[in-house]
């Protein structure tokens, strides 16, 4: 008898929390790492959210709560939602989640029979490509291309449309790439979900960085867009743009109110709700007069170091580094350095089953962390399926400059580095 169900076993994980023990292992060698590998604003609280939270707590708010989430909450959702995208919503359409992940599951949970096909970027954040099989989905990564700002045409869309597809994952400001849509790249998706999907498939637009857009961009959501409302589920959260990644707070806002009624009873199910004090402080964090200048200081910091890092990168040699427009990480290109120090051809002489796990560019991210002491993420850890063959780093720039100035200087060495590479994979460290 096996001790796990079969269908859970299909389930991958997110590397960037997995390679902390790798991190560790470093320091306690007593040889600190520069980390940017975590996808977490840097910077503390702001002030009047936290004090927000403590009046809640001071106030007795620690009890159970409405399992859709607080009516506060839900409507300052709603306002957002109709001031920031046009959409005509009410609180009645708002789901509170803990955080933004959970509903990449539950969607997937409500939504597929199996064999259902389920288009997703890639690469993007792993969780989407994970869960899919365990929801009983068969996964098609729609591959997004270095040329095109790592966005994607109704064109491309289409070729990968089919009667089995039911959901479409979209995720603009993206992770891992940073890619934001046009306006004209997100009409023609729209244009082609009309055109080919049955009105039950639903669009999930992961909006997770809506404020964290860079050079006076403005967020575009595809939900904004002719009779696509009904069929897009907007899921945010307050992780990224405060800064609060412990708060665990997330939402979504579904196309009826009869689905978010049925979402509500999932979270009976399965955690009957949100903390309530971190609710009512999230309802301050979004509609105080106080978020516009505490966001736009951080997005500040964020292009500044953006800046700073693009053009280190590029000035490594083998390295290229598209600009991104939203987010907080780069995504560089690393083919050149993984043919120059060799992660290439060392990869090639790996038995299958490690080669299952690894690839050139995951073999240059472990030895940058073990051998030059910076965390990054390797490009498997954004989707595996059809990521042979490309050669990417994904870097947080969610750390002070300094820090990221120094980063570079380490990857830099480690980009020349073809007798260090050769001796760590002696060692044998294939995989996190
Ligand atoms: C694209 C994307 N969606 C969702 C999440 C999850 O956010 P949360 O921490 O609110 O669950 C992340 C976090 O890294 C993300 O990058």
């Amino acid at each position: 008898m096996s001790l796990y169900a079969e269908q859970i076993l299909k389930i991958d994980t997110e590397n960037a929390f997995k390679i902390g023990p790798c991190i560790a292992e470093v320091e306690k060698q007593g040889r600190p790492v520069i980390k940017c590998n975590l996808g977490e604003p840097d910077f503390d609280l702001f002030d009047y959210i936290r004090t927000a939270i403590k009046a809640q707590i001071d106030q007795g708010n620690t009890h159970y709560c409405d399992p859709q989430g607080v009516i506060n909450l839900r409507q300052a959702v709603a306002k957002q939602m109709q001031t920031m995208r046009g959409l005509d919503v009410s609180a009645d359409h708002v789901v509170i989640f803990p955080g933004g992940k959970p509903p990449i599951w539950m969607t997937q949970q409500a939504y597929l029979n199996p064999g259902d096909e389920v288009i997703y970027p890639s690469p993007a954040f792993p969780i989407y490509e994970s869960v899919i099989p365990v929801c009983g989905g068969v996964p098609v990564p729609l591959h997004l291309k270095e040329e095109q700002g790592f966005s994607f045409t109704g064109e491309e869309l289409a070729g990968l449309i089919t009667p089995k597809t039911k959901m479409i994952f979209l995720n603009f400001p993206s992770n891992p790439t940073g890619g934001v849509a046009t306006e004209t790249q997100l009409q023609s998706i729209a244009a082609v979900i009309r055109d080919k999907c049955d009105e039950n498939v639903r669009v999930f637009s992961d909006e997770i960085y809506e404020y964290i857009v860079f050079d006076d961009k403005k967020h575009l959501s595809i939900a904004s867009l002719p009779e696509m409302q009904q069929r897009t589920i907007v899921v945010s959260g307050t992780s990224k743009t405060f800064s609060w990644t412990g708060g665990r707070m997330g939402w979504a806002v579904f196309p009826t109110v009869e689905e978010a009624r049925f979402f509500k009873n999932l979270n009976i199910n399965l955690f009957s709700c949100v903390p309530p004090y971190n609710q009512e402080a999230a309802a301050v964090a979004l509609s105080a007069p106080q978020r516009e200048a505490a966001v736009a200081k951080m997005v500040q910091t964020f292009q500044q170091r953006r800046d700073v890092v693009v053009a280190g990168l590029n000035a490594i040699d083998g390295i290229h580094c598209v600009n991104p427009s939203g987010a907080f990480y780069v995504f560089p290109n690393i083919s050149g350095v993984c043919e120059r120090i060799g992660a290439i051809e060392a990869f090639a002489k790996l038995p299958a089953e490690i080669q299952a796990k690894s690839s050139p560019s995951t073999l240059f991210q472990l030895f940058v962390l073990f051998k030059h002491q910076l965390a990054a993420m390797d490009r498997n850890s954004f989707g595996r399926i059809g990521s042979a063959g490309q050669h990417y780093l994904r870097l947080s720039i969610a750390t002070d400059l300094d820090s990221l100035k120094e980063g570079l200087n380490r990857l830099a060495t480690a980009a020349e580095d073809r007798q260090g590479f050769a001796a760590f994979m002696q060692e044998g460290r294939h995989f996190c």
